[in-house]
C-alpha cells in the first residue's frame, strides 16, 4: 500500500461523503461559542450542537468536515506514541436524516473499499444497555449483516460505548466504535483491553439530550461520527507512533535539527514539544485568537508553551526556539488559512512568551531545588514559584513527581484563593471609592460600548465590526477588526464623537423583533454569534438623530446623558487584524 499522507486521508473522506450527498462545512473555531462549560472545541459535533438539538442547518441534513480539536484533560499524558492535545477529527453527520443502518454501512464501505482495510482486520463495539437506554441490538445486527463475525463484536457499558455531551449538558447517545488490529496476526476474538486493537472511528447515535436532571429523547435522531486523523494515518501506514506520520514528522525533524539530537531515545521530550507547540500555533492562529494569560484558555496556552520550553531546555535547545518550531507546523496545514493569515501574530506571541519565561525558568528551577531540599514543597512555596517565576502549578507538580517530592496542593489552592480575594477586594475598593452602584455602572459602560462601536464605524468605515466585548464595573473592553494601531489623533477623534453623543442626550429605545428583520433594518450584530429568532434591538437616538442600532440583550441606560465622560485608556492588538480598546467613564 502506498504511503498515505494527511491530505490523502482527508480528501478521500470528504469526497466519499460528498458522493453520499453530504455538504462539506468548514472547520469551526477552536474556541466554542455555544458552550460556556468547556474551554475548547473537543469534537466535530461541538459547533453543531444547536442543529443536533433541532435547529435547522442552512446547508442541509447531511454534513461532513474535518474539525480542529483540542482536548486538555490529558496534557500530562502527552509524551507517549498516541496522546495529543491538538488533533483533527473527520466527521459526518445526519441531522435527523439517516440513522444506524446508513451510518454503519457508510463507515464499513469507507473502511473496506476506500481505505482498503481487510474485513478480517476489523472489530467493533456496541452499547450493552442500562437503565437509560437498552442494548443496541440494531447496530449489532447491521454489523453481522455486513460480515463482521460475532466474536469481533463486543458489547460494552456506558463508560466505553456512550458518547457525549461535549460539555455538561446536550446531545449524546450510544455509540459503535471501530477498531483495527495493528499487529501481524489478527486474533479471532476481539479483546477491547488489548492495545493492539486501535480505535479509529466512532459512530454516535445521538437520540438523547442530557439535561441537568437526566436524559430526554431528542425530537430527531442524529448521527455524529468522529475519526481521528493522526491515529488512523498511523495504522494505515503501519506505523506504531502517531508522531512519525505526516502530521508530525516535519516538526520532529525540526526539533532534531535544533537540538542536534535524534528522535530515538528522546521521544518523550520531542513529542511533548511537537504536540504543545502545534497546539499553541492553532490557539494563537485561531480566528478567535487567545493570548497567553493566567486564566481560562489563555492559561492552557501558557501551560502548553511553558511546558514545551522546559522540555526544550532538557534537550539543550537554545532560546528562543518555539517560533522556529512553529514555522515547521505551518506547511503541514496549508488548508487552515487563518494560521497563515495570523503567521506574524503567532510568532511574535511565542517569542514574547518565551522571552518572558526564559528569564525566570532557570532561576525558578534553582529555587525549586532549594525549596524542596527536605523532600516536601509547601503550598506557599508552590505559589511563590507561580507568582515569582511563572511556574504553572501543573509544571511544579510535574517537577515534584520527577523528583519524588510531595506538594501540599490544598495549601497551594488556599494560597491561590487568598491571593485572588485580595486582588478582588483591592479592585472593588477602588471602584467603590469612585462610583456608586455596580449594576448602574455596568449599564452605563454597556451603552458606552454601543456608542464606541458606532463611532469607530463612522470614523473608519462600516467594515469595522465588533469582534468581542467585555464589561467589568471598572471599564469596558471592545475588540474590533482593524489592520493597524490607532494614532493618538484618531483615539481623540473617537473619544470626542462618543462624548458628543453623550452630551446630545440621546434616548435609548428597546424593541423586540425577528432576527431577519433586525438584520434587514441595519442593526449591528457581532460576527460569529448565534442569535435566537426573536431578538432585542437597542436604538440610540430617534429619527434624524438616530446614531446606533444594535442587536443586544441589554440592559442599557435610558439616556446617554447619564453616562459621564468617556475616556480611552488603552488601545492594543489582540490578534492579527484585531484591535482592543479599553475605556472608562469618568
Ligand atoms: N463525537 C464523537 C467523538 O468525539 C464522534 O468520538
Amino acid at each position: 500500500m502506498k504511503f498515505k499522507t494527511r491530505q490523502d486521508l482527508i480528501k478521500d473522506y470528504i469526497q466519499f461523503f460528498k458522493k453520499k450527498k453530504h455538504y462539506e462545512i468548514p472547520s469551526s473555531s477552536l474556541i466554542p461559542h455555544n458552550d460556556p462549560t468547556v474551554l475548547f472545541t473537543t469534537a466535530g459535533m461541538h459547533p453543531l450542537v444547536p442543529y443536533l438539538l433541532g435547529q435547522k442547518h442552512p446547508l442541509g441534513k447531511r454534513l461532513v468536515n474535518v474539525q480542529k480539536c483540542l482536548r486538555t484533560d490529558d496534557i500530562d499524558e502527552v509524551g507517549d506514541s498516541f496522546h495529543h492535545t491538538f488533533f483533527e477529527m473527520l466527521g459526518n453527520w445526519s441531522l435527523g436524516d439517516y440513522f444506524k443502518e446508513d451510518a454503519i454501512r457508510f463507515s464499513f464501505e469507507f473502511l473496506t473499499e476506500i481505505l482498503n482495510i481487510k474485513k478480517d482486520k476489523l472489530a467493533v463495539s456496541i452499547f450493552e444497555g442500562d437503565k437509560d437506554s437498552k442494548k443496541d441490538i440494531e447496530s449489532e445486527k447491521i454489523w453481522l449483516s455486513l460480515g463482521i463475525k460475532k466474536e469481533r463484536i463486543a458489547s460494552l457499558p456506558k463508560k466505553n460505548n456512550w458518547w457525549g455531551p461535549a460539555g455538561e449538558t446536550g446531545p449524546c447517545g450510544p455509540d459503535s466504535e471501530m477498531f483495527i488490529y495493528k499487529g501481524k496476526k489478527t486474533p479471532k476474538k476481539f479483546n477491547p483491553d488489548d492495545d493492539s486493537w486501535v480505535e479509529i472511528w466512532n459512530d454516535v447515535f445521538m437520540q438523547y439530550n442530557k439535561t441537568r436532571s437526566g436524559f430526554e429523547h431528542l425530537a430527531q435522531k442524529n448521527v455524529d461520527t468522529g475519526m481521528g486523523v493522526e491515529r488512523t494515518l498511523a495504522v494505515l501506514n503501519n506505523i506504531d507512533d502517531n508522531y512519525l506520520t505526516s502530521c508530525f514528522l516535519p516538526i520532529i525533524k525540526e526539533i532534531e535539527s535544533l537540538s542536534s539530537k535524534k528522535y530515538k531515545k528522546n521521544e518523550k521530550e520531542m513529542r511533548i514539544i511537537a504536540d504543545h507547540i502545534k497546539a499553541a500555533v492553532f490557539i494563537l492562529g485561531d480566528e478567535h485568537a487567545i493570548k497567553p494569560s493566567n486564566i481560562g484558555q489563555g492559561y492552557v496556552l501558557r501551560r502548553l508553551i511553558r511546558r514545551a520550553i522546559r522540555y526544550g531546555k532538557i534537550l539543550g535547545i537554545q532560546s528562543p526556539f518555539t517560533s522556529k518550531i512553529a514555522k515547521s507546523v505551518l506547511p503541514i496545514y496549508p488548508d487552515y488559512q487563518e494560521l497563515h493569515r495570523n503567521h506574524k501574530f503567532i510568532m511574535t506571541q511565542l517569542d514574547d512568551e518565551e522571552n518572558k519565561f526564559i528569564e525566570t525558568l532557570e532561576k525558578g528551577i534553582k529555587e525549586f531545588n532549594l525549596l524542596s531540599e527536605d523532600k516536601i514543597l509547601t503550598g506557599k512555596d508552590a505559589f511563590l514559584l507561580f507568582q515569582s517565576y511563572g511556574f504553572p502549578i501543573e509544571m511544579t507538580q510535574e517537577l515534584a513527581l520527577e523528583k519524588g517530592i510531595k506538594i501540599d496542593l490544598e495549601e497551594y489552592n488556599e494560597e491561590f484563593r487568598r491571593h485572588q480575594d485580595l486582588s478582588r477586594t483591592a479592585s472593588q475598593g477602588m471602584f467603590k471609592s469612585g462610583l456608586a452602584d455596580d449594576s448602574e455602572t455596568t449599564k452605563k459602560l454597556h451603552t458606552a460600548t454601543h456608542l464606541l462601536n458606532e463611532s469607530l464605524r463612522k470614523i473608519f468605515g462600516s467594515e469595522v465590526k465588533q469582534k468581542g466585548s467585555n464589561i467589568t464595573p471598572e471599564r469596558l473592553r471592545f475588540d474590533f477588526n482593524f489592520p493597524r494601531k490607532l494614532t493618538p489623533e484618531e483615539i481623540k477623534k473617537v473619544e470626542s464623537l462618543v462624548n458628543e453623543k453623550i452630551k446630545a442626550s440621546l434616548s435609548i429605545v428597546r424593541s423586540e423583533i425577528l432576527l431577519q428583520d433586525a438584520i434587514k433594518s441595519g442593526a449591528q450584530a457581532e460576527f460569529g454569534t448565534k442569535y435566537p429568532e426573536l431578538v432585542s434591538v437597542y436604538t440610540i437616538g430617534e429619527g434624524k438623530n438616530q446614531f446606533s442600532k444594535e442587536i443586544c440583550t441589554g440592559p442599557h441606560t435610558n439616556n446617554t446623558s447619564e453616562l459621564g465622560k468617556f475616556k480611552i485608556i488603552k488601545e492594543e492588538s489582540v490578534a492579527a487584524g484585531v484591535r482592543r480598546i479599553k475605556a472608562i467613564l469618568e
